[in-house]
């Protein structure tokens, strides 16, 4: 993927499974934003592809991603302001596929919801924010969801409120990909983290198997000791 001159992203490979989170570690500036948007069809890449099941669907425009299952939680939520809570989670419905997920399930996952559904989102915290996001991409019944920094911004406690929501929507059979800043949360939730340096992945495997230095040099691009001259 390039932005002009720059080349974001060089030679990233990778797959999720059904019912697995995968995370993609990296610092401000690695790319990590960049490959969720080009796996979302926000950009398109100069060279490779993207399969849904076996499928191809790198010409797909985004809107078409969606309705395949393919939904993104942005960098940033990027909610409609103006919008109440509940007309930002249709939203999501409008977009997406047909299945199990509507209102009423997205209530209860956020028992907290449905007395402030009639509010507009500027009103609601970071963490109530980030809720509605999460749930405006569950309306759409994804497949895969793409989750951009959910960390963003938000208190320690919140963080893993949210994280916490994750074992039950993997255990239903969804795919997680996750990009985050904060280490030890994507690798708590993953089976499987890549770290990406300057838009390379410079370290893959299964968190238990990654030892903290290698991750901390694969993050932030410092040579391993032993391996300098
Ligand atoms: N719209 C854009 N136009 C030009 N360069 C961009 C744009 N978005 C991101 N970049 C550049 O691409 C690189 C990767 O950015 P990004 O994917 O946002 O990284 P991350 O999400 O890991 O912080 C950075 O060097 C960034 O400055
Ligand atoms: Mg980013």
């Amino acid at each position: 993927m390039r932005y002009g001159q720059l080349q974001a992203l060089t030679d990233v490979t990778l797959s999720v499974a059904a019912g697995e989170a995968v995370a993609i570690i990296g610092a401000n500036g690695a790319g990590k934003s960049t490959l969720l948007r080009t796996i979302a069809g926000l950009h398109r890449p100069a060279a490779g592809k993207i399969q849904l099941d076996g499928r191809e669907i790198t010409a797909l425009p985004a809107h078409e991603r969606v309705r395949a299952g393919v939904v993104q939680v942005p960098e940033g939520r990027r909610l409609f302001p103006s919008l109440t809570l509940e007309e930002n989670l249709q939203i999501g419905a409008t977009r997406g596929r047909a299945g199990e997920w509507n209102l009423s399930r997205v209530y209860e996952l956020f028992p907290w919801m449905p007395a402030r559904r009639h509010m507009t989102t500027v009103f609601l915290s970071g963490g109530e924010q980030q809720s509605v996001a999460i749930g405006r991409a569950l309306m759409a019944n994804p497949r895969i969801l793409l989750l951009d920094e959910l960390s963003l911004g938000l208190a320690p406690a919140v963080v893993q409120r949210l994280y916490a929501l994750l074992p039950d929507l993997l255990e239903s059979g969804l795919g997680v990909l996750l990009v985050e800043q904060d280490v030890t949360q994507a690798l708590r939730i993953s089976g499987h983290a890549h770290c990406l340096l300057e838009g390379r992945i410079t370290l893959s495997g299964r968190p238990a198997d990654l030892a903290p230095a290698d991750v901390e040099a694969a993050y932030f691009g410092f040579e391993r000791r032993g391996r300098r001259g």
